[in-house]
């Protein structure tokens, strides 16, 4: 059993509005329900932004973890840019409003139609993954009429700094990338480096910069330093990661170097996750023993993360008469083994009609929501400084028709 099947969840979460707003929205929008804050949205930008005082940094949201066009818009005037990890976050990205050289490309494993698709989109920052994919853009850059002027970088495979993963390219072999690129008349000029989603601790970047430094020297072209995301996020009250003391570090070995060097930082679930709930509806109750096992209307396809990762999100209820509380598992609307939505939560004694709230479902929330199970996606409502609106509408049974031939 994983540690997060295990968790012990004693500590006690709040919603982060009231009972009777939640209330409202779910019988106007309907349930399951994700709801985003504009406001947290936006506090959590700035915190980030105002941490790193280098004059040559620039911010990129990781759009992999949410793709709604509506938070993709508030992120573009917030003067960030985008950060892609397929031709779909581009696409999504493009239609936000990102401008094409306000959008870097990390991906892995493009095959030729969507290098072509990412030129025709303009794309002008990419970082690959390996040298066969960056002969494969160079020779497909090389063929074309009018010659390609995108930024190249390559993602650093380095076991002491990104661990045992199978993406990236090795520092030994920065030689033959070089002489790839060059023969295309192209350049390698930037290092990108990924420490591993959901880090919290600070140090595991902040230790990591000299060596990253000395690293990216050995590219004889380099300028920009991408340091990824992967920066945590703290899940259920745990460790927070320190945006001001990373900053400090950063803005420090970076000053200290001859010429000024760009610096990346593309932030997922660090910047989205808090500002985001899934709201649900509690439609069964029953006690096995000592334990309550509370059923809700929605699934880990809607929420796939505890499914796949087993990272379960902190659920919060409103007030009830209980004051006491009581080990409770939060379950899906389906017969699936693994639909939970919580285990061992520390919850007061629930009802049917009572309203849940999985917490900081921002990231990788509706943006791993699947089909699996067939059960329709949940709606998305923004609430900003004018209220609440529809952000995206709910599904219904026609969508599993969706491409069907029969
Ligand atoms: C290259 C790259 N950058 C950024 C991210 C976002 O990561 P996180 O949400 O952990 O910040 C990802 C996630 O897969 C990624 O692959």
């Amino acid at each position: 059993m994983t540690e997060s099947l295990l968790q012990n969840e004693t500590k006690i979460h709040s919603p982060p509005f009231s009972e009777a707003l939640a209330k409202r929205l779910l019988s106007t929008y309907g349930s399951p329900l994700y709801v985003y804050q504009a406001e947290i949205l936006s506090q959590t930008l700035e915190h980030i932004t105002r941490s790193i005082d280098y004059p040559h940094v620039q911010f990129h949201f990781a759009s992999v973890t949410n793709g709604n066009i509506a938070l993709l818009q508030l992120i573009q005037q917030a003067g960030w840019g985008l950060h892609a990890n397929t031709p779909g976050d581009v696409f999504l990205g493009l239609k936000a409003g990102f401008t094409s050289d306000r959008i870097v490309y990390t991906g892995s494993n493009l095959n030729r139609a969507d290098i072509q698709q990412l030129i025709e989109w303009k794309i002008h920052r990419f970082n690959f993954d390996s040298l066969s994919q960056l002969q494969d853009f160079c020779e497909y850059s090389g063929s074309q009429p009018r010659s390609i002027r995108a930024e190249i970088g390559l993602r650093l495979n380095s076991p002491e700094l990104t661990g045992d993963s199978r993406i990236g390219v090795r520092p030994a072999e920065f030689e033959k990338a070089n002489e790839i690129a060059q023969q295309q008349g192209l350049r390698i000029t930037g290092l990108h480096f990924y420490r591993g989603t959901g880090t919290n601790a600070t140090s595991a970047f902040t230790q990591a910069i000299d060596r990253l430094i000395a690293i990216a020297q050995l590219l004889p072209d380099w300028k920009t330093l991408d340091f990824g995301g992967g920066f945590g996020y703290p899940y259920r009250g745990g460790a927070v990661f320190d945006w001001r003391e990373f900053g400090a570090a950063i803005t420090e070995r970076l000053s200290a170097l001859s010429s000024p060097i760009e610096l990346v930082i593309e932030p997922g679930r660090s910047a989205i996750a808090g500002c985001g709930v899934l709201l649900a509806k509690v439609v069964s109750v029953k006690w096995l023993g000592y334990r309550q096992i509370v059923g809700v209307d929605t699934t880990v396809s809607n929420l796939s993360v505890p499914a796949v990762h087993g990272g379960y999100r902190a659920i919060a209820t409103w007030e009830t008469d209980d004051v006491s509380r009581h080990e409770t598992d939060i379950c899906g609307n389906t017969t699936y083994s693994r639909d939970y939505l919580g285990r061992n939560c520390w919850l007061p004694k629930l009802k049917i009609g009572d309203a849940i709230a999985i917490l900081d479902s921002g990231a990788y929330g509706y943006a791993m929501s699947s089909h699996f199970l067939h059960r329709p996606r949940p709606a998305e409502v923004l609430i900003d400084a004018k209220g609440d609106r529809l952000i995206r509408q709910r599904e219904d049974y026609s969508i599993l028709l969706n491409g069907q031939i029969f």
